[in-house]
């Protein structure tokens, strides 16, 4: 085989589907529909309407930031229904970085899964810091104030970022215990930060002052469009309810049900409270750390303000949870198939979690926790998100194509006109972002070309089987 040839067999080669779907793979099935709304829930509500909610309101949507998150969850649910199909007809602990490798052959895939790294590393790394935001000040609140330099990284005038990199060091411990361990604490979780939402939607819907709506769209639809952009963060996770997969005690069932359930439950959240938070207060105040907890705190219900703060605490921290486990299942995923090195698809016999993946992961999650400027990096996780739900949606159409006869519990209704509309969608988000975050990605996709070519190529277990 010449040079040339063997370029094109590595990128273009294809995982033969259902190889995965009900194997054996040393990982327990003790997950039902029930456990992967909940994890959907808990991915999916956490920083992005806790925090970014407030300062896209302030400084780009005004009051019509109920709107951004119309936009956004139209966008998502397009795209969540993309990964329904693909995670009941492929299945996989890969997400959609192994829906590509079955669909377009392995350099696309490998890209997804460079993606999902991106993202998913950098939003445990960007909700750890909101999240010790919110502790620091409920911390302050009780009169017991940390020095400053252990709350903000080197950027920031500190030195680290303490509790930041502290709460992912405890989450991989929790992690490696096990699944249905992590699965019951995050149930849990769950429940608490959707109390603490339902309680500011009952306090705030009586402190609505209907003249803080207006005027609506301060910033007309350009406004709109880039809080949509940003807000999209808030949204991010219903897909890592998909790399459960080899969890998943009937994947082809409960799947699609977890992926959309909680996609919609968090899309009737999030419009109500960007309705609630912009009546309570002028949205020219929601620029700041914590805005739906201030924003009952400057309307007087003060023990409202310190439920909702603990939310959010629990909040962020099942978003971290799932956003970490979905990405040591990527890892896993990367690393079965050669990709990446051996030591991240080891189990542990006695834990039977990946606990070498874990330990790897959350001490650079830590690291970069604690010490990055993490605030400008932060809407890399949207362009990497955005850019693998582009690819998921294009999949669907091609396998259609490809492979007509493939079994689809699950099919996307009006195909492929939704489908389509989800690449545009998510397109026209991604065109949303700033420059400086387009940089970035490009950045990361070359450092990922370099590893594929000069590592991955070469290693693939499906190279051994193709050549
Ligand atoms: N959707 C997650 C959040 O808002 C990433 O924190």
């Amino acid at each position: 085989m010449n040079n040339r040839t063997s370029f094109a067999t590595a990128m273009l080669r294809k995982k033969p589907i259902d190889s995965d779907l009900q194997r054996d793979t040393g990982l327990r099935r003790a997950l039902g529909a029930w456990d992967l709304t909940l994890l959907g829930i808990g991915a999916i509500i956490g920083a992005g309407v806790f925090v970014l909610s407030g300062i896209a309101a302030a400084t780009q949507a005004g009051p019509a930031v109920a709107l951004s998150f119309v936009v956004s969850g139209i966008a998502c649910a397009f795209t969540a229904l993309a990964y329904a199909e693909l995670a009941a007809a492929i299945g996989g602990c890969g997400s959609a970085y192994g829906y590509a490798y079955a669909g377009f052959g392995e350099l696309i895939a490998w890209l997804i899964g460079w993606d999902l790294i991106l993202e998913y590393s950098l939003a445990v790394s960007v909700v750890a810091i909101g999240w010790s935001g919110y502790v620091n000040n409920a911390l302050a609140s009780v009169g017991l104030d940390l020095p400053r330099t252990l709350l903000r990284g080197p950027a920031e005038g500190g030195i680290v970022d303490l509790p930041a990199a502290g709460i992912i060091l405890i989450l991989a411990g929790l992690l490696i215990i096990g699944v249905r361990e992590s699965a019951r604490f995050n149930a849990a979780i769950v429940f608490v930060k959707l109390a603490a939402i339902g309680t500011f939607m009952v306090v705030a819907l009586f402190h609505v002052n209907p003249a803080n709506w207006t005027p609506f769209m301060p910033f007309g639809w350009g406004g709109v469009m880039g809080g949509a952009a940003l807000v999209f963060f808030a949204y991010i996770g219903f897909d890592a309810v998909s790399t459960a997969a080899e969890e998943t005690r009937n994947p082809q069932r409960d799947l699609p049900i977890g992926i959309i359930t909680s996609l919609s439950v968090c899309t009737i959240v999030y419009i109500i409270v960007g309705i609630l938070l912009t009546g309570i207060a002028p949205y020219q105040t929601l620029n700041v750390a914590s805005p739906v907890s201030e924003a009952l705190l400057n309307a007087g219900v003060r023990w409202a303000a310190a439920v909702v703060a603990a939310g959010a605490i629990a909040g962020l921290t099942s978003v971290m949870l799932v956003m970490f486990y979905g990405q040591t299942r990527i890892f896993f995923a990367m690393s079965r198939d050669g990709l990446l090195p051996a030591i991240f698809s080891h189990l542990n016999v006695k834990t039977h979690t990946p606990v070498k993946v874990i330990a790897v992961c959350g001490v650079c999650m830590a690291a970069i926790a604690g010490f990055a400027p993490i605030s400008t990096v932060a809407e890399l996780v949207n362009i990497g998100t955005l850019a693998a739900f582009v690819l998921v949606s294009a999949g669907v159409v091609a396998l259609r194509y490809q492979q007509p006869e493939l079994k689809r519990p699950f099919r996307t209704p009006l195909s492929p006109l939704i489908t389509l509309l989800g690449i545009l969608s998510c397109l026209y988000l991604m065109l949303n972002l700033q420059r400086l975050t387009w940089l970035g990605f490009l950045i990361w996709t070359i450092l990922g070309l370099i590893i594929y070519f000069g590592f991955s190529r070469r290693r693939s277990v499906l190279a051994s089987e193709v050549s």
